[in-house]
């Protein structure tokens, strides 16, 4: 993912509002990205301005740093990280598989994409609350995890690979509580491409 620096500013999507549809509404992503990005961006900004020493240091870094920065600055840096990653990492209409060395991978440290698939929707399922499921490497290994608010891979010293944000509001509107189909939809606009040079890159 692109890192950049304080003021940070809210870039547009890569497609349009309406491009996730039938799987995400246009609705939730023009909420979602302009509503709740936009938060996380005005508050890490702000709690920013009030700690000029923090303000050379990269996004992933902020990230990085967690507790260690202050609770203003872990929470929205981490919103901000994570969204953005979401967001990339959407594509329709998409391959419904990945191909190459993540394909690879996958099968040698899940036992196949089908296994990948059932592990990676079961976690999606378990976070209690908000937050997301990852799946990361570490040492050329694949993982899969779930973070709570906006903690992230990157604290734990993992490469993150793909993302699923199960905050209610990112599907709430068209999904309601059936996080489950939220996860099916999703898994059909997954840009497995972009996933590959996260895990090579
Ligand atoms: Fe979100």
């Amino acid at each position: 993912m692109r890192d950049d620096y304080y003021p940070f500013v809210n870039l547009p999507l890569p497609y349009g509002y309406g491009a996730m549809e039938p799987y995400i509404d246009e609705k939730t992503m023009r909420v979602h990205h302009d509503g709740h990005l936009e938060a996380y961006i005005s508050k890490l900004n702000a709690a920013l301005k009030e700690r000029p020493g923090l303000q050379m240091l990269p996004l992933a870094a902020l990230v990085r740093g967690g507790a260690l920065l202050g609770e203003e600055v872990a929470r929205n840096a981490g919103g901000v990280y994570n969204h953005r990653f979401y967001f990339e990492l959407l594509q329709n209409p998409a391959d419904r598989e990945p191909h190459g060395a993540l394909r690879k991978a996958i099968e040698r440290d899940f036992g196949g994409f089908a296994q990948f698939r059932e592990e990676f929707k079961k976690a999606a399922l378990s976070v209690f609350g908000s937050g997301y499921a990852w799946l990361a490497a570490e040492r050329g290994r694949l993982a899969i995890l779930t973070t709570g608010n906006q903690d992230t891979p990157l604290q734990r010293g993992m490469k993150p690979v793909l993302n699923v944000d199960v905050w209610e509001h990112a599907y709430y509107l068209k999904h309601q509580y059936r996080r489950a189909d939220y996860i099916e939809d999703w898994f059909k606009i997954i840009n497995w491409p972009r996933a590959e040079s996260n895990f090579l890159g």
